[in-house]
Protein backbone atom coordinates (compact mmCIF):
# COMPACT_ATOMS: atom_id res chain seq x y z
CA UNK A 1 0.00 0.00 0.00
CA UNK A 2 1.28 3.29 -0.81
CA UNK A 3 2.15 6.20 1.57
CA UNK A 4 -0.64 8.07 0.93
CA UNK A 5 -3.29 5.86 1.05
CA UNK A 6 -5.28 5.86 4.04
CA UNK A 7 -3.26 9.31 5.27
CA UNK A 8 -4.99 12.13 6.14
CA UNK A 9 -3.01 15.45 4.67
CA UNK A 10 -4.02 18.99 5.61
CA UNK A 11 -2.98 21.29 3.47
CA UNK A 12 -1.92 25.21 4.44
CA UNK A 13 -2.79 26.99 1.44
CA UNK A 14 -4.65 24.35 -0.38
CA UNK A 15 -7.06 26.37 -2.58
CA UNK A 16 -4.00 28.13 -4.41
CA UNK A 17 -2.21 26.95 -7.65
CA UNK A 18 0.14 24.03 -6.53
CA UNK A 19 -2.58 23.13 -3.71
CA UNK A 20 -4.69 22.49 -6.11
CA UNK A 21 -2.75 19.79 -8.10
CA UNK A 22 -1.87 18.17 -4.58
CA UNK A 23 -5.57 18.04 -4.12
CA UNK A 24 -5.98 16.12 -7.14
CA UNK A 25 -3.71 13.89 -6.45
CA UNK A 26 -4.04 12.94 -3.07
CA UNK A 27 -7.88 12.27 -3.82
CA UNK A 28 -7.06 10.94 -7.21
CA UNK A 29 -4.51 8.27 -7.59
CA UNK A 30 -2.87 9.43 -3.85
CA UNK A 31 -5.67 7.68 -2.34
CA UNK A 32 -5.51 10.13 0.50
CA UNK A 33 -8.27 9.05 3.18
CA UNK A 34 -8.85 13.00 3.87
CA UNK A 35 -8.29 16.32 2.55
CA UNK A 36 -8.65 19.13 4.29
CA UNK A 37 -7.71 22.70 2.59
CA UNK A 38 -6.94 25.77 4.70
CA UNK A 39 -7.13 28.46 3.27
CA UNK A 40 -8.05 32.20 3.54
CA UNK A 41 -8.77 32.57 -0.31
CA UNK A 42 -6.51 35.96 -0.54
CA UNK A 43 -4.90 34.03 -3.80
CA UNK A 44 -6.67 30.77 -3.91
CA UNK A 45 -9.42 30.05 -5.49
CA UNK A 46 -13.02 27.76 -5.30
CA UNK A 47 -12.66 26.78 -8.65
CA UNK A 48 -9.28 25.44 -8.02
CA UNK A 49 -10.92 22.28 -6.03
CA UNK A 50 -14.68 22.89 -7.07
CA UNK A 51 -14.62 19.46 -9.04
CA UNK A 52 -14.17 17.14 -6.47
CA UNK A 53 -17.05 18.92 -4.25
CA UNK A 54 -18.74 15.60 -4.70
CA UNK A 55 -16.12 14.21 -2.71
CA UNK A 56 -17.07 13.50 0.93
CA UNK A 57 -12.83 13.15 1.61
CA UNK A 58 -12.70 16.63 0.74
CA UNK A 59 -13.07 19.54 3.76
CA UNK A 60 -12.43 23.22 3.02
CA UNK A 61 -12.13 25.40 5.99
CA UNK A 62 -12.06 29.50 5.31
CA UNK A 63 -9.12 30.27 7.88
CA UNK A 64 -6.21 32.62 8.25
CA UNK A 65 -3.01 30.60 9.33
CA UNK A 66 -2.32 33.80 11.65
CA UNK A 67 -4.85 32.45 13.94
CA UNK A 68 -2.75 29.51 15.72
CA UNK A 69 -5.93 28.11 17.24
CA UNK A 70 -8.13 28.13 14.68
CA UNK A 71 -5.54 26.34 12.67
CA UNK A 72 -4.80 23.93 15.59
CA UNK A 73 -9.15 22.75 15.51
CA UNK A 74 -9.06 22.78 12.04
CA UNK A 75 -5.43 20.41 12.10
CA UNK A 76 -6.67 18.01 14.70
CA UNK A 77 -6.64 14.33 13.60
CA UNK A 78 -4.25 14.55 10.27
CA UNK A 79 -1.40 12.52 9.86
CA UNK A 80 0.47 15.00 7.07
CA UNK A 81 0.74 18.67 6.77
CA UNK A 82 1.59 20.45 3.32
CA UNK A 83 2.25 23.69 3.60
CA UNK A 84 2.17 26.25 0.93
CA UNK A 85 0.90 29.38 2.44
CA UNK A 86 2.61 32.75 1.76
CA UNK A 87 2.45 36.11 0.30
CA UNK A 88 2.40 35.30 -3.80
CA UNK A 89 3.43 38.42 -4.61
CA UNK A 90 7.41 38.70 -4.25
CA UNK A 91 7.62 41.90 -5.72
CA UNK A 92 5.42 43.51 -3.02
CA UNK A 93 8.42 43.32 -0.98
CA UNK A 94 9.76 46.44 -2.44
CA UNK A 95 7.10 48.83 -0.97
CA UNK A 96 6.03 46.74 2.00
CA UNK A 97 9.57 44.55 2.93
CA UNK A 98 7.76 43.30 6.14
CA UNK A 99 5.18 41.18 3.96
CA UNK A 100 7.30 38.30 3.95
CA UNK A 101 8.37 38.00 7.51
CA UNK A 102 4.35 38.32 8.61
CA UNK A 103 2.95 36.40 5.64
CA UNK A 104 6.05 34.13 5.45
CA UNK A 105 7.91 33.06 8.41
CA UNK A 106 5.15 33.97 11.03
CA UNK A 107 2.78 31.71 9.26
CA UNK A 108 5.22 28.55 8.93
CA UNK A 109 6.17 29.43 13.00
CA UNK A 110 1.65 29.36 13.81
CA UNK A 111 1.79 25.75 11.13
CA UNK A 112 4.88 24.03 13.04
CA UNK A 113 3.31 25.54 16.59
CA UNK A 114 -0.51 24.14 15.48
CA UNK A 115 1.62 20.63 14.59
CA UNK A 116 3.16 20.45 17.56
CA UNK A 117 -0.21 20.55 19.65
CA UNK A 118 -1.95 18.29 17.24
CA UNK A 119 -1.54 14.46 15.70
CA UNK A 120 0.25 15.97 12.64
CA UNK A 121 3.62 14.81 12.77
CA UNK A 122 5.17 15.46 9.17
CA UNK A 123 5.43 18.22 7.43
CA UNK A 124 6.19 18.98 3.35
CA UNK A 125 7.35 22.29 3.22
CA UNK A 126 6.94 24.63 -0.24
CA UNK A 127 10.34 26.62 0.26
CA UNK A 128 11.99 28.47 -3.05
CA UNK A 129 15.27 28.62 -4.88
CA UNK A 130 15.16 32.22 -3.25
CA UNK A 131 17.01 30.46 -0.16
CA UNK A 132 20.13 30.45 -2.31
CA UNK A 133 20.32 34.25 -2.94
CA UNK A 134 22.17 35.43 -5.63
CA UNK A 135 24.87 32.74 -6.71
CA UNK A 136 25.97 34.06 -10.32
CA UNK A 137 27.14 31.39 -12.45
CA UNK A 138 27.38 29.44 -9.78
CA UNK A 139 25.09 25.98 -9.78
CA UNK A 140 23.09 25.31 -6.79
CA UNK A 141 23.50 21.92 -5.41
CA UNK A 142 21.12 21.24 -3.32
CA UNK A 143 23.73 21.14 0.25
CA UNK A 144 25.27 24.40 -1.21
CA UNK A 145 26.20 26.48 1.90
CA UNK A 146 26.12 29.50 3.67
CA UNK A 147 22.88 30.24 1.65
CA UNK A 148 22.48 34.07 2.10
CA UNK A 149 19.06 34.83 0.36
CA UNK A 150 19.54 38.41 -1.14
CA UNK A 151 15.17 38.64 -0.89
CA UNK A 152 13.06 38.83 1.99
CA UNK A 153 10.91 36.63 0.20
CA UNK A 154 14.49 33.83 0.09
CA UNK A 155 15.24 35.06 4.13
CA UNK A 156 11.38 34.17 4.77
CA UNK A 157 11.55 30.54 3.27
CA UNK A 158 15.22 30.16 4.67
CA UNK A 159 13.59 30.72 8.24
CA UNK A 160 10.89 28.61 7.68
CA UNK A 161 13.21 25.71 7.10
CA UNK A 162 15.33 26.32 10.08
CA UNK A 163 11.26 26.94 12.04
CA UNK A 164 10.86 23.20 10.70
CA UNK A 165 14.22 21.80 11.53
CA UNK A 166 14.61 23.27 15.00
CA UNK A 167 10.68 22.07 15.56
CA UNK A 168 11.84 18.30 14.29
CA UNK A 169 14.79 18.24 16.74
CA UNK A 170 12.74 19.70 19.63
CA UNK A 171 9.05 17.78 19.33
CA UNK A 172 9.98 14.70 17.01
CA UNK A 173 8.29 16.11 13.75
CA UNK A 174 9.58 15.46 10.53
CA UNK A 175 9.75 16.98 7.19
CA UNK A 176 11.00 18.10 3.50
CA UNK A 177 11.70 21.32 2.42
CA UNK A 178 11.45 21.69 -1.43
CA UNK A 179 13.04 24.38 -2.94
CA UNK A 180 11.17 25.14 -6.45
CA UNK A 181 13.02 27.02 -8.28
CA UNK A 182 11.95 29.40 -11.79
CA UNK A 183 10.26 26.77 -13.91
CA UNK A 184 7.86 28.04 -16.59
CA UNK A 185 5.42 26.39 -18.90
CA UNK A 186 1.66 25.36 -19.23
CA UNK A 187 -0.55 25.67 -16.44
CA UNK A 188 2.07 28.65 -14.79
CA UNK A 189 -0.15 31.36 -13.37
CA UNK A 190 2.16 33.62 -11.85
CA UNK A 191 5.87 34.18 -10.90
CA UNK A 192 8.58 36.57 -12.59
CA UNK A 193 8.33 35.44 -16.26
CA UNK A 194 4.56 35.80 -15.93
CA UNK A 195 4.58 38.90 -14.14
CA UNK A 196 6.77 40.17 -17.12
CA UNK A 197 4.70 39.09 -20.29
CA UNK A 198 1.61 40.66 -18.04
CA UNK A 199 3.77 44.20 -17.69
CA UNK A 200 4.28 44.19 -21.31
CA UNK A 201 0.80 43.28 -22.54
CA UNK A 202 -0.74 45.70 -20.19
CA UNK A 203 1.52 48.71 -21.10
CA UNK A 204 1.07 48.14 -24.65
CA UNK A 205 -2.80 47.73 -24.32
CA UNK A 206 -2.37 51.19 -22.45
CA UNK A 207 -0.10 52.49 -25.53
CA UNK A 208 -2.59 51.62 -28.00
CA UNK A 209 -3.80 55.15 -29.40
CA UNK A 210 -0.62 56.73 -28.57
CA UNK A 211 2.70 57.56 -30.75
CA UNK A 212 4.34 57.77 -27.47
CA UNK A 213 6.95 55.25 -26.13
CA UNK A 214 6.15 52.18 -24.08
CA UNK A 215 7.83 52.37 -20.58
CA UNK A 216 8.21 49.68 -18.44
CA UNK A 217 8.79 49.78 -15.19
CA UNK A 218 11.75 47.43 -13.72
CA UNK A 219 13.74 46.62 -10.44
CA UNK A 220 16.82 47.40 -9.90
CA UNK A 221 19.66 48.54 -12.92
CA UNK A 222 17.94 46.29 -15.26
CA UNK A 223 21.05 44.08 -15.64
CA UNK A 224 20.45 41.76 -13.51
CA UNK A 225 19.48 38.05 -14.72
CA UNK A 226 17.99 34.87 -13.67
CA UNK A 227 17.70 31.75 -14.54
CA UNK A 228 14.45 30.61 -16.22
CA UNK A 229 13.90 26.35 -17.58
CA UNK A 230 11.17 25.28 -19.53
CA UNK A 231 9.53 22.18 -18.18
CA UNK A 232 9.75 20.54 -21.74
CA UNK A 233 14.15 21.40 -21.59
CA UNK A 234 13.82 19.57 -18.59
CA UNK A 235 12.33 16.08 -20.22
CA UNK A 236 14.03 16.97 -23.28
CA UNK A 237 17.47 17.20 -21.87
CA UNK A 238 17.04 14.09 -19.12
CA UNK A 239 16.16 12.55 -22.11
CA UNK A 240 19.15 13.25 -24.83
CA UNK A 241 21.53 12.03 -22.03
CA UNK A 242 20.56 8.70 -22.94
CA UNK A 243 17.99 8.18 -19.82
CA UNK A 244 14.23 7.05 -21.20
CA UNK A 245 11.81 8.79 -20.33
CA UNK A 246 9.17 6.13 -18.99
CA UNK A 247 5.32 6.90 -18.23
CA UNK A 248 5.82 6.06 -14.62
CA UNK A 249 3.86 9.17 -14.01
CA UNK A 250 3.20 10.60 -10.54
CA UNK A 251 -0.76 11.12 -11.07
CA UNK A 252 -1.62 7.95 -12.92
CA UNK A 253 -4.08 5.53 -11.09
CA UNK A 254 -2.97 2.12 -9.87
CA UNK A 255 -3.21 0.24 -12.76
CA UNK A 256 -3.63 -3.09 -10.88
CA UNK A 257 -7.27 -2.18 -9.99
CA UNK A 258 -8.47 -0.56 -13.08
CA UNK A 259 -10.58 -1.73 -16.02
CA UNK A 260 -8.99 -3.17 -19.11
CA UNK A 261 -10.79 -0.18 -21.37
CA UNK A 262 -9.18 2.48 -18.41
CA UNK A 263 -5.65 1.07 -18.69
CA UNK A 264 -5.76 1.63 -22.33
CA UNK A 265 -7.04 4.98 -22.15
CA UNK A 266 -4.47 6.15 -19.28
CA UNK A 267 -1.57 4.70 -21.48
CA UNK A 268 -2.87 6.46 -24.75
CA UNK A 269 -3.54 9.74 -22.81
CA UNK A 270 -0.21 9.66 -21.03
CA UNK A 271 1.83 8.01 -24.32
CA UNK A 272 0.64 11.33 -26.11
CA UNK A 273 1.60 13.54 -23.66
CA UNK A 274 5.51 12.27 -23.61
CA UNK A 275 5.24 12.33 -27.47
CA UNK A 276 4.44 15.97 -27.45
CA UNK A 277 7.58 16.70 -25.46
CA UNK A 278 9.80 14.44 -26.60
CA UNK A 279 9.03 15.05 -30.35
CA UNK A 280 9.07 10.86 -30.66
CA UNK A 281 7.18 7.76 -30.00
CA UNK A 282 7.07 6.27 -26.48
CA UNK A 283 8.38 2.55 -27.05
CA UNK A 284 8.83 1.77 -23.58
CA UNK A 285 6.86 0.78 -20.55
CA UNK A 286 7.50 0.02 -17.28
CA UNK A 287 3.82 -1.50 -15.82
CA UNK A 288 3.75 0.13 -12.27
CA UNK A 289 2.46 -1.03 -9.13
CA UNK A 290 2.74 -4.36 -10.12
CA UNK A 291 0.53 -4.09 -13.13
CA UNK A 292 2.04 -6.91 -14.79
CA UNK A 293 -1.59 -8.06 -16.05
CA UNK A 294 -1.91 -9.65 -19.24
CA UNK A 295 -4.76 -7.23 -20.15
CA UNK A 296 -2.12 -4.22 -19.08
CA UNK A 297 0.82 -5.85 -21.13
CA UNK A 298 -1.57 -6.47 -24.17
CA UNK A 299 -3.21 -2.62 -24.10
CA UNK A 300 1.05 -1.79 -23.84
CA UNK A 301 2.00 -3.64 -26.83
CA UNK A 302 -1.21 -2.37 -28.45
CA UNK A 303 0.49 0.75 -28.73
CA UNK A 304 3.49 0.04 -29.88
CA UNK A 305 4.93 -0.11 -26.31
CA UNK A 306 7.90 -2.57 -25.30
CA UNK A 307 7.31 -3.54 -21.80
CA UNK A 308 10.58 -3.57 -19.70
CA UNK A 309 9.96 -5.53 -16.42
CA UNK A 310 12.38 -5.08 -13.45
CA UNK A 311 13.79 -8.28 -12.03
CA UNK A 312 15.98 -7.00 -8.81
CA UNK A 313 14.26 -5.34 -6.40
CA UNK A 314 14.86 -2.75 -3.65
CA UNK A 315 11.85 -2.44 -1.82
CA UNK A 316 12.97 1.19 -1.52
CA UNK A 317 9.17 2.91 -1.13
CA UNK A 318 8.72 1.27 2.13
CA UNK A 319 8.68 3.76 5.29
CA UNK A 320 11.10 1.50 7.30
CA UNK A 321 13.61 1.39 4.62
CA UNK A 322 17.35 1.45 5.49
CA UNK A 323 20.61 1.35 2.88
CA UNK A 324 21.41 -1.59 4.64
CA UNK A 325 18.08 -3.73 4.10
CA UNK A 326 17.89 -1.89 -0.02
CA UNK A 327 21.49 -3.22 -1.04
CA UNK A 328 20.79 -6.73 0.62
CA UNK A 329 17.81 -7.28 -1.24
CA UNK A 330 18.95 -5.92 -5.00
CA UNK A 331 22.36 -7.56 -4.28
CA UNK A 332 20.38 -10.73 -4.09
CA UNK A 333 18.16 -10.09 -6.91
CA UNK A 334 20.91 -9.39 -8.88
CA UNK A 335 22.91 -12.90 -7.63
CA UNK A 336 20.21 -15.01 -8.64
CA UNK A 337 19.67 -13.22 -12.18
CA UNK A 338 23.17 -13.66 -12.71
CA UNK A 339 22.90 -17.55 -11.64
CA UNK A 340 20.37 -18.09 -14.41
CA UNK A 341 22.25 -16.25 -16.88
CA UNK A 342 19.90 -13.06 -17.14
CA UNK A 343 21.23 -9.41 -16.94
CA UNK A 344 19.22 -7.37 -14.09
CA UNK A 345 16.97 -4.39 -14.23
CA UNK A 346 16.98 -2.96 -10.86
CA UNK A 347 13.66 -1.37 -9.59
CA UNK A 348 14.23 1.85 -7.47
CA UNK A 349 12.19 4.78 -6.64
CA UNK A 350 13.23 8.39 -5.56
CA UNK A 351 12.01 7.24 -1.86
CA UNK A 352 8.49 7.09 -0.79
CA UNK A 353 5.92 7.59 -2.86
CA UNK A 354 3.89 10.56 -0.72
CA UNK A 355 4.77 12.72 -3.19
CA UNK A 356 6.97 14.37 -5.49
CA UNK A 357 10.58 14.62 -4.05
CA UNK A 358 10.72 12.16 -1.28
CA UNK A 359 13.46 11.57 0.60
CA UNK A 360 15.67 9.51 -1.10
CA UNK A 361 18.94 9.54 0.38
CA UNK A 362 18.76 5.82 1.47
CA UNK A 363 18.44 4.98 -2.11
CA UNK A 364 21.12 6.53 -3.11
CA UNK A 365 23.76 5.40 -0.34
CA UNK A 366 22.06 1.68 -1.38
CA UNK A 367 22.94 1.80 -5.00
CA UNK A 368 26.44 3.62 -4.72
CA UNK A 369 27.70 0.66 -1.94
CA UNK A 370 26.17 -1.95 -4.85
CA UNK A 371 27.38 -0.13 -7.92
CA UNK A 372 31.39 -0.67 -7.02
CA UNK A 373 30.76 -4.17 -5.73
CA UNK A 374 29.10 -5.27 -8.98
CA UNK A 375 31.31 -3.42 -11.61
CA UNK A 376 33.99 -4.94 -9.78
CA UNK A 377 33.03 -8.45 -10.34
CA UNK A 378 33.15 -7.69 -13.90
CA UNK A 379 29.36 -6.06 -14.30
CA UNK A 380 28.66 -3.99 -17.07
CA UNK A 381 26.17 -1.02 -17.72
CA UNK A 382 24.00 -1.82 -20.84
CA UNK A 383 21.22 0.63 -22.41
CA UNK A 384 17.70 -0.41 -21.76
CA UNK A 385 17.66 -1.53 -25.74
CA UNK A 386 20.36 -4.02 -25.32
CA UNK A 387 18.69 -4.89 -22.07
CA UNK A 388 15.11 -5.77 -23.62
CA UNK A 389 16.51 -8.14 -26.73
N1 LIG B 1 4.65 28.75 -8.12
C1 LIG B 1 5.97 28.76 -8.10
O1 LIG B 1 6.63 28.82 -9.14
C2 LIG B 1 6.72 28.69 -6.77
C3 LIG B 1 8.11 28.73 -6.77
C4 LIG B 1 8.79 28.65 -5.53
C5 LIG B 1 8.07 28.52 -4.34
N2 LIG B 1 6.70 28.51 -4.38
C6 LIG B 1 5.97 28.42 -3.09
O2 LIG B 1 4.97 27.43 -3.15
C7 LIG B 1 3.83 27.83 -2.35
C8 LIG B 1 2.56 27.73 -3.17
O3 LIG B 1 2.69 28.51 -4.33
P1 LIG B 1 1.49 28.76 -5.32
O4 LIG B 1 2.12 29.09 -6.61
O5 LIG B 1 0.53 27.67 -5.25
O6 LIG B 1 0.87 30.09 -4.67
P2 LIG B 1 -0.64 30.50 -4.44
O7 LIG B 1 -0.64 31.94 -4.06
O8 LIG B 1 -1.45 30.09 -5.62
O9 LIG B 1 -1.07 29.61 -3.17
C9 LIG B 1 -0.87 30.03 -1.83
C10 LIG B 1 -2.17 29.82 -1.08
O10 LIG B 1 -1.99 30.21 0.28
C11 LIG B 1 -3.15 30.96 0.70
N3 LIG B 1 -2.72 31.84 1.78
C12 LIG B 1 -1.78 32.82 1.72
N4 LIG B 1 -1.67 33.42 2.92
C13 LIG B 1 -2.55 32.80 3.75
C14 LIG B 1 -2.90 32.98 5.11
N5 LIG B 1 -2.34 33.93 5.87
N6 LIG B 1 -3.85 32.17 5.64
C15 LIG B 1 -4.46 31.21 4.87
N7 LIG B 1 -4.15 31.01 3.58
C16 LIG B 1 -3.20 31.79 3.03
C17 LIG B 1 -3.59 31.69 -0.54
O11 LIG B 1 -4.94 32.08 -0.51
C18 LIG B 1 -3.32 30.65 -1.64
O12 LIG B 1 -4.43 29.82 -1.83
C19 LIG B 1 4.11 29.25 -1.89
O13 LIG B 1 4.57 29.19 -0.55
C20 LIG B 1 5.22 29.72 -2.81
O14 LIG B 1 6.06 30.65 -2.18
C21 LIG B 1 6.00 28.59 -5.56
Amino acid sequence: MRPTANQKFFIVGGAGFIGSHFTDHLLGAGGAAAVTLYDNFTSGREWHHAHHAGDARLRVVRGNVEDTEALVRAMEGHDVVIHLASNPDIARAAREPTIDFFQGTALTASVVEAMRRTSARRILYASGSGVYGDLGTVEAAEDLGPMLPVSTYGASKLAGENLIGSYAYMFGLSGCAFRFGNVVGPRQTHGVGFDFARRLLDARAKNESSDAPIVLKILGDGKQSKSYVHITDIVRAVHSAGHLIGNHTDTHPVLLFQTPQRVLAELTACSAALEDVLGQPVRYFRPPHGARRSDVLHSARALGMAPVMWNAMGYDWEPDTIPAKIEASLESGVRRNRRRGHGSNLLLHDGGQAGIGQDRSATVEAVARLVPKILGEGGRFVTVDEWNV
